[in-house]
């Protein structure tokens, strides 16, 4: 039989801790790096990397922009505060079987981390959402967990997990707080800021117009392909959980579809057309903006996590 999830987890940790001096076996707080945004590690102090490579469990990222280790290390100016960072992570779209996509954040957990600050690289459904703006995450719409593709199917994480997890208060209203403290200590513009609810799909292809106008009516703002299963399994281990989606693209979602029949009508009369531009997304796109945020975004981070309470 195969070995029970805490056990793996637990053995997982123990192999990770041996390649780590004291001061950093026990991480406080826990980062995902997104698409672009694995410069975070580089304001980091004595950091310690692992490759995913030596670390039991962990699959290997397959997406270009994505690195493949954890980084340990000290951030903040008024604490030294040891955290973690996840540089590459799993998504379903890769392949991975969503056991495979949660296993770091549950051993995260295991190692001892609080909070997690989860990034992300999405497109914007909402119109008042411009590229570049970083959206707080205060609520999620997981499509393929709703339709029997959720992380936690399966044994509960540990033997106090509630077996009906409730994750209506899933983002930390009091992490939530600490993005908006920290971007005034920084004087970020506050029009680079908004809150939404980020849905998750599982991709690996962008939406279709009709799928981009079904998100919007649902009442998404973001939408992307990874953080909702890592955001589920850091609620189960007790973890607090900030997300920060940065908007790389604004999804396509015409008003109006370019009508075939009438444009075929008009030349049959002799008339002329005027054909709409047709617009589609590229990855490249979202790694320049990720690249062109990521200082933003790392400073952010980097102040969050010094306002983040001791305890
Ligand atoms: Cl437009 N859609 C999805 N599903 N993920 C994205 C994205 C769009 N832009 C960045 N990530």
């Amino acid at each position: 039989a195969p070995a029970p999830i805490f056990e793996t987890i637990a053995s997982t940790v123990e192999a990770i801790r041996s390649q780590l001096p004291d001061g950093l076996k026990n991480p406080r707080v826990g980062i995902v790096c997104g698409s672009g945004l694995s410069g975070l590690a580089a304001s980091m102090k004595e950091v310690v990397e692992v490759a995913y490579d030596n670390v039991p469990g962990f699959a290997k990222s397959t997406v270009p922009g994505h690195r493949s280790s954890l980084a340990f290390g000290f951030m903040g100016d008024n604490q030294r505060v040891p955290v973690v960072a996840m540089l590459g992570r799993f998504h379903p779209y890769e392949g991975h079987s969503l056991s495979t996509v949660v296993y770091p954040i549950r051993v995260l957990a295991a190692l001892g981390i609080k909070d997690i600050i989860i990034t992300n690289a999405a497109g914007a459904l909402n119109p008042e959402i411009k590229v570049g703006t970083v959206v707080v995450v205060r609520d999620h719409l997981a499509l393929p967990g709703l339709a029997g593709m959720n992380p936690l199917l399966g044994p509960t994480f540990s033997s106090t997990t509630p077996r009906f997890l409730p994750v209506s208060d899933a983002y930390s209203p009091a992490l939530r707080r600490l993005v908006f403290l920290a971007a005034n200590e920084l004087s970020i513009p506050w029009s680079d800021f908004a809150e939404g609810t980020y849905a998750w799909v599982s991709g690996p292809t962008y939406e279709t117009p009709a799928e981009g106008r079904f998100l919007r009516a649902a009442g998404a703002d973001m939408v992307g392909m990874s953080t909702v299963p890592e955001v589920l399994a850091a609620r189960e281990a007790g973890v607090g959980v900030l997300v920060l989606s940065l908007a790389t693209n604004m999804v396509v979602i015409p008003e109006k579809y370019r009508s075939i029949k009438e444009e075929v009508e008009a030349e049959l009369l002799g008339k002329k057309v005027e054909l709409p531009v047709e617009e589609v997304v590229s990855h490249e796109e979202v790694l320049l903006i990720g690249r062109q945020k990521g200082e933003m975004m790392k400073s952010l981070v980097e102040k969050i996590i010094d306002l983040i309470p001791a305890s």
